[in-house]
């Protein structure tokens, strides 16, 4: 059976699977290169059917079964545009002043009923429709094979499917919480090993949603909402005394909170409508780090309450976490740190992409097909060797281009550049779906001097003067590197591999890692790499650690600021020659900038 699953909007991206097995995700950035693209995967759909034929294809699935519109090919600028046009502005206006009555008149029923109606009855049929018609006149497929997922069971499947957790024979809490997807925010499943059944115990409006509440908090501040909440999160650790947000986090306690008994979230403002209303009440003149280390606090304290309530009712210690709200790698820390929990499996770059996972799940497991746990990241574009040679042809006077018939000869020479504190970036073997790098789209420097930290950012990064860099560290170092090792290793073994998580440093990390641990609180957020899950890379790693007696580097995205993480060869080389990099190493050839 095959099967191509469809995220359209932000950060739109195709999977396909077969028999069970994930054979590839691409997103439309890699095609684009607009960072996040949100629209219809127009380019990732067309060079998915250079590789399969899309009339063998049996279903497709498409994330959400409210789909509030059909993007098409609308960049974010070109949402801005339309909304700057006169018929944008007089719908802004007018929906503007129904928010406001909406917030003014104090969350009347009628007016959630009629948005409602609106996107369920409008809305949703329509943006179907094009989904559906865009489908048949670019590949005849048939309506009939199309299948809407529901949104939070796509996503609690995907962490399923990512972990092969069926094969655990153990129940298991799954707990999904982002924004808003079909309604909800969060629910919470019980998943039963012997019937093999989800059952869903808990959900939580979009109305109250805490992702929107920290999405929207990113705007408030001035950040992109549904991109920077990674920087309010960075920013949070600067203010580290509750004394100076204490007022505003109680504020928020005031308008959010859990109800126990049904395990539900409410609020008294809609947070999907109004909240920055609330927001401007209640934050015009509080300084950004104290903004940003309230609601972290915040988040963080709501999640865990909500957690320890379920394992309290149900018993259940094993936890499974999705969606965009557990990107948040200090949450996730604190999450690790529960005595409640037995075990705890995060979805790797959690946010609605890798939906695409858990829709191709439903349809697998509905025809009794056994699912083949996917637990890699590297699904994306590869080139042979000969390729990247026909490739750099036309480079050959302009960048310095050497050969190595031989892998461990690159290796050689990348660590010793390394050792003596060179950037090096590497295009290796397929790249990475999802948010991060680990290690096959990347740029690798020794992270044992703050000089590193400075040159990755002046020379590519710019990123923002709070924000830190992360490491990739060998596996059997980690008890060296990360505080109380030996008692999380076993709780979260599964998803130390994705740079998900965050964890305290000990003094040898902050020594060799200096450049590579967040700046204020020490922590670091590690891929922890072990041979079975990259060989190749492991091997650089291996290496370095024999020339320089250290288990760790820094490993950032190879990409420029504000551009998509690198996925095609055309993409690594371009990021190369418009940035400050001297070294890349795409396959087994290593391309330097003539001095
Ligand atoms: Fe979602």
């Amino acid at each position: 059976m095959k099967i191509l699953a469809i995220y359209p909007t932000h950060n739109a991206n195709v999977g396909v699977f077969v028999d069970g097995k994930c054979e590839g995700i691409y997103h439309e950035e890699k095609f684009s290169n607009k960072k996040h693209h949100l629209g219809w995967p127009h380019r990732a759909l067309k060079y998915i059917s250079g590789i399969y034929s899309i009339n063998e294809i049996d279903y497709i699935t498409i994330t959400s079964e409210q789909q509030y519109y059909y993007p098409d090919d609308r960049y974010i600028d070109d949402v801005i545009k339309e909304q700057s046009t006169y018929k944008g502005r007089l719908l802004e206006w007018a929906k503007n002043i129904y928010y406001r009555l909406w917030y003014v008149l104090g969350n009347y029923k009628i007016f959630g009923d009629v948005f409602k109606y609106y996107l369920h009855n409008i809305a949703t049929p329509n943006a179907k429709k094009q989904m559906e018609l865009t489908l048949e006149k670019e590949y005849g497929i048939k309506k009939e094979k199309i299948k809407y997922i529901e949104h939070h069971l796509g996503h609690a499947l995907t962490t399923h499917y990512f972990y092969g957790l069926g094969q655990l024979k153990k129940d298991i809490l799954y707990i999904t919480m982002d924004g808003l997807g079909d309604d909800y925010f969060s629910r919470i499943y019980h998943y039963h090993s012997n019937e093999d059944n989800f059952e869903m115990i808990a959900q939580s409006p979009f109305s109250a949603s805490l992702g929107l509440l920290y999405t929207e908090i990113t705007r408030f501040l001035g950040m992109k909402p549904n991109e920077h909440e990674y920087k309010v999160m960075g920013l949070a650790a600067y203010v580290n005394n509750s004394k100076y947000y204490n007022h505003i986090y109680k504020m928020l306690e005031k308008y959010f909170w859990l109800d126990k008994n049904t395990l539900t979230f409410k609020s008294k403002v809609n947070t999907f409508i109004s909240i920055q209303y609330l927001l401007r009440k209640i934050l015009v003149g509080e300084r950004f780090g104290t903004i940003s280390a309230a609601v972290q606090k915040f988040i963080e304290d709501k999640v865990i309450e909500y957690i320890k309530t379920v394992i309290d009712k149900t018993g259940i210690k094993n936890v499974a976490l999705s969606g965009g709200v557990f990107m948040n790698v200090k949450l996730n820390k604190k999450i690790s740190e529960m005595e409640d929990i037995e075990k705890v499996y995060f979805q790797p770059s959690s946010g609605d992409d890798s939906s695409v996972i858990g829709c191709a799940a439903k349809i697998f497991r509905e025809n009794n097909i056994e699912l083949i746990p996917v637990k890699t990241m590297y699904l994306g574009h590869s080139y042979s060797n000969s390729e990247v040679g026909d490739f750099l042809e036309r480079y050959e006077d302009k960048y310095c281009i050497d050969y190595f018939e031989n892998s461990n000869d690159l290796y050689e020479k990348i660590t010793d550049l390394l050792k003596n504190f060179e950037i090096v970036a590497l295009h290796r073997g397929r790249g990475e779906w999802g948010a991060r790098s680990l290690c096959n789209r990347t740029i690798l420097g020794n992270a044992s001097d703050l000089k590193t930290f400075h040159e990755v950012n002046d020379m590519i990064k710019m990123r923002d003067f709070w924000m830190p860099f992360a490491p990739t560290i060998l596996f059997h170092w980690a008890d060296r590197y990360i505080k109380n090792w030996d008692m999380l290793k076993n709780k979260i073994y599964d998803s130390s591999k994705y740079m998900i998580l965050g964890f305290d440093s000990t003094e040898l990390a902050q020594k060799h890692l200096r450049a590579a641990i967040h700046q204020k609180d020490k922590t670091l957020r590690p891929q922890i790499l072990e041979e079975k899950d990259n060989p190749d890379i492991f091997n650089i790693f291996k290496l370095y650690e024999k020339k320089t007696d250290m288990g760790g580097m820094m490993n950032t995205s190879l990409n420029i600021h504000g551009y998509p993480l690198a996925g095609t060869l055309e993409q690594s080389f371009n990021t190369f020659i418009n940035s400050g990099l001297k070294y890349i190493a795409l396959e087994n050839y290593l391309i330097s900038k003539k001095t």
